[in-house]
């Protein structure tokens, strides 16, 4: 038998101090003039009801949240430093997300107790804000949801705090590029596999791992309603895309094994070896002709863009 010469990571050692569990701020108050979703005073969102297909006037209000979003991450980007800690980037999160008149939809979501995801280093998603203060050298994973108008807008982007090691750099911008090649194989009349499958292959071709217990989702009046993404080639992913559908796509890649574990928070999933991880996300919208950003600011300036963190290492 031959064994296809796959390429290997250069070796990244786990990832230390491990990340742990801090003291968490009291629950911030979202003023009672702002609209919020179904969710916000049980925790539980229900079974999505919602269409896959968004109708006319809920797109136009998509676009308005996705670029809320993105305003967000724009906002929330120039704090991420040595010292700050991430529950200071939940008050600036928080406090940006009201002041568009938008309700932070992490905010109780299944009792979520904050509202913006930080992820640490080998923390894959899902983290929670807390007293931690960035360490030079970390990676962190801003994952911002803002509901406005009754619709959602969800949006990530992973940055470096301060001098990062070219290891993580690569990670950084091979997973953004890998999400990039998420969205270029999606299109009216394409499979969702071929999403996942596009994906893999860029994850692959770094030596980079795609982490399979979280996926993409379908996401317009319901945080996650019923389209399911994978970001690996998933053949039983047959729904066919057609114009009107919204949904993310949402990639985490890992320096090594992206076999995933989660604390007793029952929140925060980690990378069992412990080693790096990386994660980017858009709302995706299906058209006539093609795939449309929909968080990206009015202007049309995408936060990864203007946060990134370029490989220094020469790449196939
Ligand atoms: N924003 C995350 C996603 O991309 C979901 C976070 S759910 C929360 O789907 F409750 F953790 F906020
Ligand atoms: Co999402
Ligand atoms: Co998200």
């Amino acid at each position: 038998m031959v064994k296809r010469k796959r390429r290997q990571a250069p070796l990244a050692p786990r990832s230390e101090p491990p990340v742990r569990p801090g003291l968490l701020s009291p629950m911030r108050y979202v003023p009672a003039s702002i609209g919020r979703p179904p969710y916000a005073e049980t925790g539980d969102p229900g079974p999505s009801s919602s269409s896959n297909v968004r109708t006319p006037d809920e797109v136009e209000r998509m676009r308005r949240a996705g670029s809320a979003a993105a305003e967000i991450l724009l906002e929330v980007g120039p704090h991420v430093v040595p010292g700050v800690t991430t529950d200071r980037l939940d008050e600036v999160v928080h406090q940006a997300t009201i002041d568009r008149g938008g309700y932070p939809s992490p905010l109780n979501y299944r009792g979520y107790p904050k509202s913006v995801c930080t992820s640490v280093n080998e923390v894959i998603c899902h983290g929670i804000p807390d007293s931690r203060p960035l360490a030079d050298g970390d990676i962190i994973n801003v994952d911002v949801t803002i509901f406005l108008d009754g619709v959602h807008g969800d949006t990530s982007i992973t940055l470096a705090v301060g001098e990062v090691s070219d290891a993580d750099r690569r990670l950084i911008a091979e997973t953004r590029v890998a999400m990039d090649e998420g969205i270029a194989a999606a299109g009216p009349g394409q499979p969702v596999h071929a999403i996942g499958r596009a994906i893999e292959r860029h994850a692959r071709r770094h030596g980079l791992g795609v982490v399979r217990e979280f996926i993409g989702h379908g996401i317009g009046t319901e945080f996650h309603s019923g389209l399911q993404i994978p970001h690996y080639h998933d053949g039983r992913a047959t729904t066919v895309l057609v114009p009107g559908m919204t949904f993310t796509i949402e990639p985490m890649l890992t320096l090594g094994d992206p076999a995933c574990g989660m604390w007793d928070d029952d929140w925060t999933a980690v990378t069992l070896d412990g080693r790096r991880t990386a994660q980017f996300e858009h709302t995706l919208l299906v058209t006539d002709d093609g795939i449309e950003l929909l968080t990206v600011t009015a202007e049309g300036t995408v936060p990864a863009d203007v946060f990134a963190v370029e490989s220094s290492i020469a790449s196939a």
